[in-house]
């Protein structure tokens, strides 16, 4: 384990077991249309590449850079499109993938930025999720699992760009936060 990891939450095996699940609901839902799954970079990026993987279907790739975080753990509530969606959404079935919603700010502001450009259909997939800390009315349509109000890393989450290459998700340690890095 990680020198600066507390306490494993999700281990390699849930992990996989968890997007296993997701991955054939999808595969249900989707079977017979074409959508584009986009993911939201960086944090979707293992999630995504384990997740597309096991959906046996035809679909297209893409991927935004959107934040609504500085490099502390609170939304600033402001987001900002750092990479648009590269092909056109007209008319087409939009598979959000992300890592985790918490304020749900960040793909409030994507749902409507990509209804505006008229896609057909937007629905969110969310590894994890924190419904305590939402300050819209944003909901995943496909969730892995419910976390409560902490600050989790690893499989694709960062603290500080830090830590997004562990196989598992787990708690940092206290003196591993807000630490100055040199
Ligand atoms: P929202 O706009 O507040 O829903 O922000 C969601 C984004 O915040 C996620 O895509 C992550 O990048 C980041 N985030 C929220 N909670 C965590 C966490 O516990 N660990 C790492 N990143 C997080
Ligand atoms: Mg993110």
């Amino acid at each position: 384990m990680h020198k600066d990891i507390k306490s494993v939450l999700f281990s390699k095996k849930e992990i996989e077991s968890i997007v296993n699940s997701l991955a054939k609901q999808i595969e249900k839902d989707y079977n017979g249309r074409e959508f584009i799954m986009l993911g939201l970079l960086k944090g979707s990026t293992v999630f995504m590449a384990d997740l597309m993987k096991r959906i046996h279907l035809d679909f297209a790739i893409d991927f935004m850079v959107a934040s609504s975080y500085g490099s502390e753990t609170e939304t600033s509530g402001i987001v900002k499109i750092k990479k648009d969606i590269s092909d056109s959404v007209f008319g087409k079935d939009i598979l959000i993938v992300e890592d985790i919603i918490d304020s749900g700010v960040t793909l409030d502001f994507i749902v409507k930025h990509l209804k505006a450009k008229n896609a057909r259909s937007v629905k969110i997939c969310t590894l994890f999720d924190k419904p305590h800390r939402r300050l819209t009315d944003i909901k995943p349509d496909y969730s892995g699992r419910t976390v409560p109000d902490i600050f989790i890393v690893g499989y694709g989450l960062d603290y500080n760009e830090k830590y997004r290459n562990l196989p598992y998700v787990g708690i940092l340690k206290d003196e591993a936060i807000n630490q100055i890095s040199i």
